[in-house]
């Protein structure tokens, strides 16, 4: 089948590569992707925030299937239009997007169908936002109710600084603090039948120990030793399913990848967000894991027939992604500079470990990739457990020069 992929991201290189290894994929395409995707897919330069434009491409490409990356595209239809030209989508419908689009929405979708999550305020006034944040007092959650990058939430001791983002964001929620460590929990689902993932671990902050500013994630791992066997059966009850019910009951049903940010509290898993499609980077090490090819799961998804696709198979190996930023991230980031040591990974640590690219573009040579923007690039690597899939990431890491990048050094460690 011939498939087209929207964005250009971590997460799309992930996805086209894993595409280019299914057997079934006898086209790839992307757009507009990136220096990295162009290896394995055909790019087309056109805007993925732009649904006639998308719907065009896939119907000149004859695509049997396209997958819809990013939010902001779901977000704005793109899906929807692609659907209404006939081609089979995986992605969400604009209406059901706003799970991810809309964190007030996401809360009274949760509230109806009873599904955990911390308790919040939806506020407009600066009235209200004080009053929000008196009632739950220190470290304060505050949430941009629209999408953000990343960057809308800022949990904090200080009052003032949370005050000041409430004000920042016009409408708001402020949520009381969920303590514990989190895990991201994929699903596949075609609105009914719902196909949970393998858990991940993502890592929001910019440096080592979890300090510093919120990034859209600095690097994950996959299994996750320490949790609860039990973990993705009790999300898959108390969350995934009853979620999809409910927006199948408000008559905008909910296809293609639905994630649950989880904090796993003292008092029991709660949900912290959710988000309308793969994250980044916890796909990077999902996908590496898992050994049915992801074309088939993708279209069965987008045509509503899931009940019928065999459980899926994963590789006993475990998973680790690094990201390598740019200098000032996740501030403006500094683009532009050259990256090296990309050729050395494939020739020193391929197979099992490889440069999933980000933010980057082939230079007016040709040959010279460079940095364009502030998540520049993942290595991901596998192992026959997290220590040697850690191993091999850093190892790479270390060949790859970019002049004031940055990693972290500490992802999986503590795992
Ligand atoms: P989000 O964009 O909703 O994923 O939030 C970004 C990050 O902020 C999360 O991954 C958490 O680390 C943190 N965060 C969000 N909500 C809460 C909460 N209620 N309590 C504690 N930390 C939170
Ligand atoms: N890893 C966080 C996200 O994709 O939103």
């Amino acid at each position: 089948m011939k498939v087209l992929v929207i964005g250009g991201g971590a997460r799309e290189h992930a996805l086209c590569r894993s595409l280019s290894l299914d057997p079934d994929v006898t086209a790839l395409h992307c757009a507009p992707g990136n220096a990295g995707i162009a290896e394995v897919a055909r790019l087309h330069p056109v805007d993925a925030m732009d649904g006639a434009a998308v719907a065009r491409l896939a119907t000149e490409l004859e695509a049997r299937l396209v997958v819809v990356g990013p939010e902001a595209p779901l977000v704005a239809g793109v899906a929807d239009a692609v659907r209404d030209a006939g081609i089979a989508c995986f992605g969400p419908s604009a209406e059901a997007a706003r799970l991810e689009g809309s964190k007030a929405f996401a809360k009274d979708v949760m509230a109806a169908a009873s599904v955990p999550t911390g308790r919040s305020y939806v506020c407009t006034t600066p009235e209200e936002i004080d009053k929000a944040l008196d009632a739950f007092g220190a470290p304060f959650v505050v949430k941009d109710d629209g999408l953000a990058a990343g960057k809308g939430v800022v949990v904090t001791d200080d009052i003032a600084a949370a005050r000041e983002h409430a004000l920042a964001c016009g409408r708001v929620v402020i949520e009381e603090f969920l303590d514990g460590p989190e895990v991201s929990l994929f699903a596949v689902t075609d609105g009914e039948t719902v196909l949970p993932l393998r858990p991940a671990q993502d890592f929001k902050r910019a440096l080592d120990g979890d300090e510093g500013p919120n990034t859209g994630g600095m690097g994950a791992y996959s299994p996750l030793p320490w949790a609860d066997p039990k973990l993705v059966d009790e999300v898959m009850e108390t969350v995934l399913q009853p979620t999809v019910d409910e927006l199948r009951r408000r008559g905008t049903p909910f296809a293609g990848l639905l994630y649950a940010g989880l904090a796993i509290t003292s008092r029991g898993v709660r949900v912290i967000e959710f988000n309308a499609r793969f994250g980044d980077p916890e796909t990077q090490v999902v996908l590496a894991r898992l050994r049915t090819p992801l074309a088939g799961v993708l279209l069965a998804a987008a045509e509503g027939r899931l009940a019928d696709q065999p459980s899926l198979v994963w590789r006993d190996d475990a998973a680790v992604t690094v990201v390598v930023a740019s200098h000032n991230y996740p501030g403006t980031p500094r683009t532009g500079d050259p990256i090296e040591g990309l050729a050395d990974v494939v020739a020193q640590d391929a197979p099992h470990a490889y440069v999933l690219h980000a933010g980057t573009r082939l230079a007016d040579d040709g040959s010279t990739v460079l940095s364009a923007g502030g998540r520049v690039l993942s290595v991901t690597a596998t192992g026959r457990d997290l220590g040697q899939a850690r191993e091999r990431a850093y190892a790479a890491v270390d060949r790859i020069r970019l002049d004031g990048s940055q990693h972290r050094t500490d992802i999986a460690r503590d795992a």
